[in-house]
């Protein structure tokens, strides 16, 4: 098994809308029986919580169902238990290295840095304070690195 976990600040707008943009991808290429996929929060404000009404729609007009998610706090056992830990921004990439064993830092990265497009955006910018735009823009980046994460996940293995 290869192990992801999607990291933002909540756990209930980027990370699960992340989770559940990789976890369509993986089921559509029918790797789901050998990744397993999680997202986390660094925070504790939406411990419990289901994601964002807003991200929750957004992912649905694109066949994306995160609804049964709830959100949970990024705990000291995910770094020995994930193979990929994937920041949405600079803050979580921070605070995650600063939780996190000297030697399983490895594992830690920017998600956009599998981005495929070249957007030159290297952060999943908060929607939580804003509109619609916003969530739309998250599942853009989302769906797109996705893509590349997978892609590199299967080459790893093929070699
Ligand atoms: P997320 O968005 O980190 O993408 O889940 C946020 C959710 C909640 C808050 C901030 C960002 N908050 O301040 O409660």
């Amino acid at each position: 098994m290869v192990s992801v976990l999607f990291v933002c600040l909540g756990n209930i707008c980027r990370s699960p809308s992340a989770e559940g943009a990789f976890r369509k991808i993986v089921e559509d290429r029918s790797c789901d029986d050998w990744i397993n996929i999680d997202s986390a929060g660094t925070h504790a404000y939406h411990i419990g919580s289901a994601p964002d009404k807003r991200a929750q729609q957004v992912a649905k007009k694109r066949g994306i169902n995160i609804a049964g998610l709830r959100g949970r706090q990024v705990v000291s056992a995910d770094f020995e238990k994930f193979d990929y830990i994937l920041a949405m921004d600079n803050e979580n990439y921070h605070n995650l290295l600063a939780m996190c064993p000297e030697h399983l830092h490895g594992g830690i990265s920017m998600f956009l840095s599998y981005t495929k497009n070249n957007s030159g955006i290297s952060e999943v910018p908060d929607p939580y304070y804003g509109g619609t735009d916003g969530f739309e823009q998250v599942l853009d980046l989302v769906e797109d690195a996705s893509s590349g994460l997978l892609d590199k996940i299967i080459t790893l293995k093929n070699n």
